[in-house]
């Protein structure tokens, strides 16, 4: 009797301390994703001023379409001169020509594939190595061209995201950052993804990618913590850019699917005060939900979304082969 006793006490501290540390978790969770959330309404009266507190250049990658090109914009009006790297020569022309009719500023052109790994990283480097950048946004970034197995992926598009979602933001980070601590100023922005919550079937290697990248960016922040450097993880849900045109649906955009304009102007405006972010505020209330839910529940829900989208895929395919066919 006595035995029994002390078993039921001993279970009663056990789940007392266990409930204790599962409310903590949510309620941190809580204040935290309240920050986010109302944050950007108030941040985006406070300007700031990077150029002053960051110095005047910044370097983005993958900067010709979608959220690069416009987060380079928006650095732009900021009066940052601007550095952009990406794989054509054409469309970086026609990205430096638009900022620089749009803003009083200087860009550069820097023409490299990050699928090229190393040879790409030197190439940068030698490059830049007479500027001083105190904004890198590593937000160039690969996904397959639809939902698909592991072993339905082109091998090459597997190297190929392994270099450029896991590869550029290592190296980017590696040839900036000690510069960096020497000024003890300076930004780096690294642009994850909500895929990093959990497995995410049939996108498996690109969201297990951002999780590299959430983790990478988290650990460098706290080794350069004293450093005077801010390291941002910008961890945005659905944009309506070209990543997604395997999808209609993700191509409109809504609610929760901002265009990239929308999404960056509100994502700068974080930089500096928000740690981690996904960069908008709509965005913020699917993170939280998202977290809220246990892992085996957002694997399940993320595969099935990814079905359908692969369905959308195959079904708007063979039409779109059937109307080539007709014509
Ligand atoms: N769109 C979304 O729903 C979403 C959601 C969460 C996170 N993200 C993340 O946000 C980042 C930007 O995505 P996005 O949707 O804006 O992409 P995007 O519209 O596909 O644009 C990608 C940019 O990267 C450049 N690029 C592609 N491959 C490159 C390579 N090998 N070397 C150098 N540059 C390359 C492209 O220009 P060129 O082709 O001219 O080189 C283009 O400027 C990525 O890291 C992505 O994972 C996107």
């Amino acid at each position: 009797m006595e035995g029994c006793h002390v078993y039921t006490s001993v279970l009663a501290v056990v789940g007392g301390i266990t409930l204790f540390f599962l409310l903590l978790d949510t309620l941190w969770n809580i204040i935290l994703a309240a920050r986010a959330l109302l944050a950007p309404f108030f941040l985006t009266h406070e300007e700031q001023n990077l150029v002053k507190r960051y110095g005047s250049w910044a370097l983005i990658t993958g900067c010709t379409d979608g959220i690069g090109k416009e987060y380079a914009k928006q650095l732009a009006k900021k009066g940052l001169n601007v550095i952009l790297v990406s794989r054509s020569q054409d469309k970086l022309l026609k990205t430096a020509n638009e900022i620089e009719q749009e803003h009083p500023v200087k860009t550069k052109i820097i023409v490299a594939d990050f699928s090229k790994g190393a040879t790409a990283i030197d190439y940068i480097r030698n490059e830049i190595k007479n500027l001083e950048i105190g904004i890198l946004v590593n937000n160039v970034g690969m996904q397959y061209t639809y939902p698909m197995f592991v072993g339905e992926v082109p091998e090459q598009q597997l190297w190929d995201i392994i270099n450029i979602n896991v590869g550029a933001v290592t190296m980017m980070s590696r040839i900036l950052v000690e510069d960096m601590k020497k000024r003890k100023r300076g930004a780096i922005v690294n642009v994850s993804s909500g895929s990093e919550l959990q497995p995410l079937p049939l996108m498996t290697v690109y969201a297990a990618s951002k999780v590299y990248v959430r983790n990478f960016t988290r650990s460098l922040r706290y080794e350069y913590s004293d450093c005077g450097i801010t390291i941002q993880h910008l961890s945005p849900m659905f944009i309506n850019t070209k990543m997604n045109d395997f999808s209609r649906r993700l191509r409109t955009t809504s609610f929760f699917i901002p265009d990239a304009q929308t999404f960056a102007k509100h994502a700068v405006n974080t930089l500096g005060k928000l740690d981690c972010t996904t960069g908008y505020w709509s965005h913020e209330i699917q993170y939280f939900f998202t977290r809220l839910a246990p892992e085996w529940a957002r694997i399940r829900i993320g595969s099935k979304l990814n079905e359908a989208l692969r369905e959308e895929y195959f079904r708007t395919h063979s039409k779109m082969v059937k109307n080539t066919y007709l014509q």
